[in-house]
């Protein structure tokens, strides 16, 4: 019985930390911190904002909420350094110590986010500069230059400080870099350097003006000198070297930081950055090259908790290291910085974090444990009020921290496995974003076009570069995989040529790596292997039907005329799978979807942003042909299944998101970590926004 040793065994590790021995809560090393649990709950603590007389009864509180996680310091420069090259750290190593006393362990943040006023007043350079050339001034966030070296110099010294002092401490586990890189600078640093990024790339001005095509309103330059630094309104060939830019600027940045880190950290303690799940100002897979795990602070879009949007961005932060993750930031029930900041209903913060732990999370923190006795956020979501007692939230949190430790030993060393994967590529969002055509082609909307009924029918899609290894998938979705480079090209076709199944969505392969359209037409490099290609794309404001192999159904926002161009035999194995009906003309019975077989792989091209209900039919056709199937067949609406696994065991996580009660036949007897532990289930009852964490072997 599998489980109930392993409870009784995590049950006795936890008598057993509280006497502080061994276990999988054991210490590191001779102090009273125990090493970290495997599911993690944590919150951002900002112990400098209180006094110090405080701290007990907070790391109190947290402890009676199964809290073994803070985050503490990335705001705390000016604490930190409270006047140039005076430090003052007495107050983080209480800090750290008396967390430890609690069994709570620590990520330090390195304050590089907020940089003290001593240090921007002094020397200004260091402020950043916006595209419109405003230089920033202190008293909020995100006001320094990302470029300029002399604030390089003073995050790594202050970062060389901490890392010395911390970097063997056992009670810190890990480090935050910054706080959601975003801002870049616009400012004289960032042009020299911007002009000495191009002149590396293009070596001599000639290329560059052949490459971006600059003969076109006589853009020509005699040097690189003469080039604008722009976001928004250039030659996109500029804004997408821009954009490059900003994302090799960004890891340069991190890069500093990691420089005065690495050499003074032990190799247990990570180094990761909170990102911001869809935005798009950097390349997310250039920056995690250099970063061991990736985290995300996961608040909802909007004033609707939406399942499978959140779970596509878990699903996108899990891709940046195709491993785990943490959520290292996530609303206490509301924010305050949404038009209307409405809470999640009670019962939906444990759905969303259980969401999280399914997606592949191994922590989950809450930002934050108590609001700031003043300061910007004062209306923000917290566990602990004003009042230093605990809000509602509080007690679901600590409902969900007993679940944590139920089954944190179980989940240990498990991930989600995926057969479909959709490519994320931030140069064809880049490119798309620059030149929509129609307003209404988010790329980002169009990709979870294909990812909620994907996501939905196969329970588990991965959401990586178009430079992964693609093999162990059976399906790959290219929602506008816009800019086609003929390397990617080539990984795409092995794919197919080795047996994968690939689908490309609207205003793929129309662009070539300069963000010029591709000379061969679209799209570009694949179009013989497809054998078709795209005659003219339109944009719509107006329905157009849709008929053929899936049935009738519309395409909206974006319709390509696509025409078959294989010829002889290589044409028998291409088939139009969906036509446009009358419309405008234009479109009238030509293909909308062409697909391609090699083999047991195919290539299937998708010209049209499909309404719902046909891209559901499509998904559905896309699993068959690839033979995919649910992880659990006959899931009602509104519950999502998760399955996090490893070669001994297979771990189902039920959320019901609607607020119906639903039970749930199993395929097989499970072992129910939630409930009691040493009996095997055959069927779980969950009412509105209920869990359940199933454990068996794998099948
Ligand atoms: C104006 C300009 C042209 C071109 C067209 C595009 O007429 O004169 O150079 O930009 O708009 O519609
Ligand atoms: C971001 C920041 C936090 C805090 C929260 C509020 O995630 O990283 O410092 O401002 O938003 O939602």
């Amino acid at each position: 019985m599998p489980s109930l040793r392993r409870f009784l065994c995590f049950a006795a590790a936890f008598g057993i930390v509280f006497m502080g021995s061994a276990g999988p809560f054991s210490r590191a090393q001779a102090t009273n911190f125990p090493v970290k649990p495997p599911i993690l709950l944590g919150a951002a603590w900002y112990p400098e904002q209180w006094p110090e007389s405080r701290w007990n009864t907070d790391l109190n509180l947290m402890e009676k909420a199964h809290i073994h996680l803070v985050r503490v310091g990335e705001f705390a420069w000016s604490t930190m350094e409270p006047t140039e090259g005076h430090y003052n750290f007495a107050w983080l190593d209480k800090a750290i110590a008396m967390a430890a006393q609690h069994h709570i362990c620590v990520v330090l943040g390195t304050p590089s986010a907020a940089p003290p006023a001593w240090l921007t007043s002094k020397y200004p350079q260091t402020l950043r500069v916006s595209e419109n050339g405003v230089r920033a001034q202190h008293g909020n966030r995100q006001q320094f230059s990302f470029t300029d070296p002399l604030y390089r110099k003073f995050v790594y010294n202050i970062v060389l400080q901490m890392a010395r002092r911390y970097g063997h401490n056992p009670d810190v586990v890990g480090w935050q870099l910054g706080n959601e890189f975003a801002a870049p600078d616009f400012g004289p640093t960032a042009q020299t350097q911007f002009h000495a990024w191009l002149k590396n790339k293009y070596g001599a001005i000639a290329n560059l003006n052949q490459k971006w095509a600059t003969a076109y309103w006589s853009q020509t330059y005699n040097n690189f000198n003469q080039i604008p630094v722009r976001a928004d309104h250039e030659n996109p060939a500029l804004l997408l070297d821009w954009k490059r830019f900003v994302s090799d600027t960004w890891k340069s940045y991190a890069q500093n930081q990691i420089n005065a880190l690495r050499p003074n950290i032990d190799p247990r303690q990570f180094i990761t950055t909170n990102t911001m799940g869809w935005f798009n100002g950097f390349n997310e897979y250039e920056l995690h090259s250099i970063l061991d795990i990736a985290a995300w602070d996961d608040y909802i879009s909007t004033d609707h908790y939406d399942y499978l949007d959140n779970g596509a961005r878990h699903d996108l932060t899990r891709g940046y290291k195709r491993k785990n993750f943490w959520v290292m930031e996530t609303e206490p029930a509301f924010v305050n910085w949404r038009k209307t900041n409405t809470p999640l209903k009670k019962g939906q913060v444990i759905d969303m974090a259980w969401q999280a732990i399914g997606h592949g999370a191994d922590a989950v923190e809450y930002w934050q444990w108590r609001s700031a006795p003043n300061g910007q956020e004062e209306y923000h979501g917290t566990l602990i009020g004003a009042d230093g007692k605990p809000v509602p939230a509080y007690w679901q949190i600590k409902k969900l921290g007993k679940e944590f430790n139920e089954t944190g030993t179980a989940l240990q060393g498990t991930t989600p496995h995926s057969q479909v994967a959709i490519i994320n590529d931030y140069d064809s969002r880049w490119a798309i974003n620059f030149q929509r055509h129609s307003a209404k082609f988010d790329p980002v909307k169009e990709m979870l076009a294909f990812y909620d009924p994907l996501r939905t029918m196969s329970q588990a899609v991965d959401i990586v570069s178009a430079q992964a290894p693609l093999s162990s998938y059976k399906l790959v979705v290219a929602p506008a995989l816009n800019v086609l480079t003929p390397a990617e090209a080539s990984h795409l076709m092995n794919y197919v040529k080795g047996g994968g199944h690939l689908i490309l969505g609207p205003r793929s392969g129309m662009k070539n790596i300069d963000n010029g359209l591709n000379p061969q037409g679209q799209p570009g490099p694949l179009e013989p292997f497809l054998g078709a290609r795209v005659e003219q794309s339109y944009a719509l404001n107006y329905n157009v039907p849709l008929h053929g192999f899936f049935g009738y159904g519309k395409a909206n926002i974006w319709a390509e005329q696509l025409t078959v161009t294989a010829k002889g035999s290589a044409a028998k194995n291409v088939h139009v799978l969906e036509r446009y009906g009358r419309s405008n003309g234009w479109l009238d019975s030509q293909p909308a979807i062409v697909t391609h077989s090699y083999g047991s792989g195919s290539i299937t091209y998708v010209g049209a942003w499909l309404n719902p209900p046909l891209m559901k039919k499509f998904a559905a056709w896309a699993l068959r042909d690839a033979d995919i199937h649910p992880i659990l067949a006959n899931i009602p609406t509104g519950v999502e299944v998760c399955r996090r696994s490893n070669a001994a065991k297979d771990i189902f996580i039920l959320i019901n998101h609607s607020t119906l009660t639903h039970t749930i036949r199993l395929p097989r007897p499970m072992f129910n970590l939630l409930g009691n532990q040493s009996v095997r289930v055959s069927a779980v009852t969950l009412r509105k926004y209920g869990v359940a964490v199933l454990e068996t072997s794998p099948k």
